[in-house]
């Protein structure tokens, strides 16, 4: 059984990575997808690959006026969203003594503000229209506790956390679900990125970073994006309409909370 059958989701930064891979997963499970990405080339070749089902969309989270149009844009086309994924985020790195202001503002803007502002979007159109919804927040293990070279990045994170429970507890009354999903290390192109930060401050080979990361998940391996669909599509299911206002860990066992 299609356990999304005529629902209609919005992911943000679903060009490529973990949203692509929601997106794939939500069409598989019979939905229709906006595939919302400031890579809007990137965007159009992710819903090319996925047929009928997927729309692209451009969206930049750190404007107000992208924010309207794209949610606009996705109700002309698709008629409705059923779902949203705050997906799109930004990674950084830096010392606590080396951090620049304009780079907090940079991955805040897009990472808290861009999930609140998307979210409080796209949960006015599910209010008017009166049927719930459900909408899913990306966290982090990042969000659970500090690191040392990551403090901006594991703050916005931890403010994902405390907004997917704020709104979870506003929302419920509209039969709006907002929970989170808390990912471990996922393989790919960001933890490409990841890594290059971690050769650079901390003198390691290119990849070793990840591999140590790797080793050190209880399930003996880093995550694939894969990993993270069936708790995207449980989210997203009417099996998840008692669920309110909690962050899930899907890291192959690093955190327990
Ligand atoms: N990869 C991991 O190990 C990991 C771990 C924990 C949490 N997460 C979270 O999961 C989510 C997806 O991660 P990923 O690894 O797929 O990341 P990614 O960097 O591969 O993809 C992010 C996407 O967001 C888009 N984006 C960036 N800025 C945007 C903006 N202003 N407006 C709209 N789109 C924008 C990018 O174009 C890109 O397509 C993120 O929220 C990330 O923080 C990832």
């Amino acid at each position: 059984m299609m356990r999304l059958a005529g629902k209609t989701a919005f992911i943000t930064g679903a060009a490529r990575g973990i949203g692509r891979a929601f997106a794939e997963a939500y069409v598989r499970e019979g939905a229709q997808v906006a595939i919302a990405d400031i890579d809007i080339g990137r965007a159009r070749d992710t819903a090319h690959a996925l047929g009928d089902a997927a729309i692209a969309v451009e969206l930049d989270v750190t404007s107000q006026t992208s924010i309207d149009q794209a949610v606009s844009e996705t109700i002309a086309k698709l008629e409705k969203i059923d779902i949203l994924i705050n997906n799109a985020a930004l990674f950084t790195a830096a010392p606590v003594v080396e951090i620049a202001r304009a780079d907090f503002d940079r991955v805040f803007d897009v990472n808290v503000a861009g999930t609140l502002f998307t979210l409080q979007a796209v949960a006015r159109h599910m209010i008017e229209r009166g049927e719930g919804g459900k909408i899913i927040n990306m966290a982090s293990q990042a969000g659970r506790r500090g690191e040392p070279l990551v403090a901006v990045y594991c703050a916005t994170k931890a403010a994902v956390i405390s907004l997917t429970q704020s709104a979870g507890l506003d929302l419920i009354k509209h039969g709006i679900n907002v929970n989170a999903i808390s990912p471990g290390v996922v393989d790919g192109e960001h933890w490409d990125g990841v890594d290059a930060f971690f050769a650079r401050y901390e003198n390691k080979a290119p990849g070793q970073k990840k591999r140590e990361v790797g080793a050190a998940v209880p399930f003996g391996r880093m995550g694939t994006a894969q990993d993270l669909t069936g708790m995207a599509v449980f989210l997203a299911s009417d099996a998840a309409d008692y669920v309110v206002a909690q962050t899930y860990n899907v890291d192959g066992g690093q955190w327990m909370s």
